[in-house]
């Protein structure tokens, strides 16, 4: 008889047909860096996870650093915000500063940007509105400047997450004509329009003033037209296709994973760890034990980096072994 059980015996055993494991290697923090002084507020959908200012932050990092988290991905909460979110681009805006501040004291870490405008309009769109839209080309004229001022601040990476069509092409463009031809993307190649992000909204003061964003964020229904999503992205010059959110996503990730030849991310979203961390506050579940085989079912589908406000706990985890 074929027995799949012989090779289940025992933990050794298991460990030798593993195959896939959580990496530290792997992990990118989000970290949400408010504009202002002595601001440390934690986030309440998001246990753990707070809103730091900048002279804040330091404890923050050391910890990740101390971690062997090798990336941060940053998103700022400015203090003046406008229908066109003209801070992004504002050299020194909070992310700037954060940027600089970072590189300077904690050279090794990999500080990537989040690029879009959600945070910054007065009206919590991702872009500039015209007809009660988002203006696709009036955005990517944005889009350009504000990238162009991460890079001269120092970031290491960029990660256009608005899903304005041409977005990597005009990012690639704007880099290169700057001379920032070795700064890579992480194109939010297939961002779907989610209710998975709603905690997020609260932490970064980003939901939309009215209407929402299915008219620039993919339909959940949809399976091809990720692909084409990712295809584009590919061809423009991604260096990372990511895929979000994470868990409700598995086949897309698998299929990013089986159909291109780039790393492939996955970001396990502010929903998705607010669920964990709510049923497990009321005893329901092991809220670590979820935790670890939630990751694990990314790494499995395909993922080769996950973005995570898990990042810490796992790694604490996963350095004690
Ligand atoms: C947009 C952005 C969002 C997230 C990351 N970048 C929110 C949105 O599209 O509304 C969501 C992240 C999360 O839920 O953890 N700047």
């Amino acid at each position: 008889m074929n027995r799949t059980r012989r090779l289940r015996k025992t933990e050794n055993m298991r460990r030798l047909v593993r195959e896939n494991r959580l990496h530290v290697d792997d992990l990118i923090y989000p970290i949400f860096i408010e504009e202002g002084e002595n601001i440390e507020t934690e986030i309440v959908s998001m246990p753990g996870i707070k809103r730091f200012s900048l002279d804040r932050i330091s404890k923050e990092l050391d910890e990740v650093v101390a971690l062997n988290i090798p990336s941060v991905l940053l998103f700022g909460i400015p203090t003046k915000k406008d229908v066109i979110g003209s801070e992004t681009w504002n050299d020194n805006g909070i992310i700037q500063k954060a940027i600089r501040l970072i590189k300077k004291k904690y050279p090794e870490l990999v500080v990537i940007t989040d690029v879009c405008f959600c945070e910054y309009t007065s009206h919590g769109h991702c872009g500039i509105i015209h007809d009660n839209d988002v203006d696709n080309d009036a955005t990517l004229v944005n889009i350009a400047k504000q990238v162009i001022s991460h890079a001269k601040a120092g970031a290491d990476m960029v990660a256009p997450s608005g899903m304005m069509d041409g977005t990597i092409e005009t990012v690639r463009q704007a880099l290169d004509s700057h001379g920032y031809v070795n700064l890579p993307i992480m194109a939010y190649s297939v961002k779907f329009s989610s209710a998975f992000y709603g905690p997020f909204r609260d932490a970064a003061d980003s939901a939309p003033s009215f209407g929402d964003r299915r008219t620039y964020q993919m339909d959940s229904a949809n399976r091809d037209e990720a692909m084409r999503e990712a295809t584009f992205d590919d061809m423009e010059g991604a260096d990372i296709l990511m895929v979000k959110p994470a868990l409700a996503y598995l086949d897309i990730i698998r299929d990013l994973k089986t159909n291109f030849d780039r790393p492939i991310a996955c970001y396990n979203v502010s929903g998705e760890y607010a669920m964990i961390k709510a049923a497990a506050a009321k005893g329901w579940i092991d809220g670590e034990k979820v935790m670890l085989e939630s990751l694990l079912s990314m790494k499995r589908a395909g993922a080769d980096i996950i973005i995570t406000y898990f990042a810490k706990e796992v790694a604490k985890i996963l350095n004690r072994k």
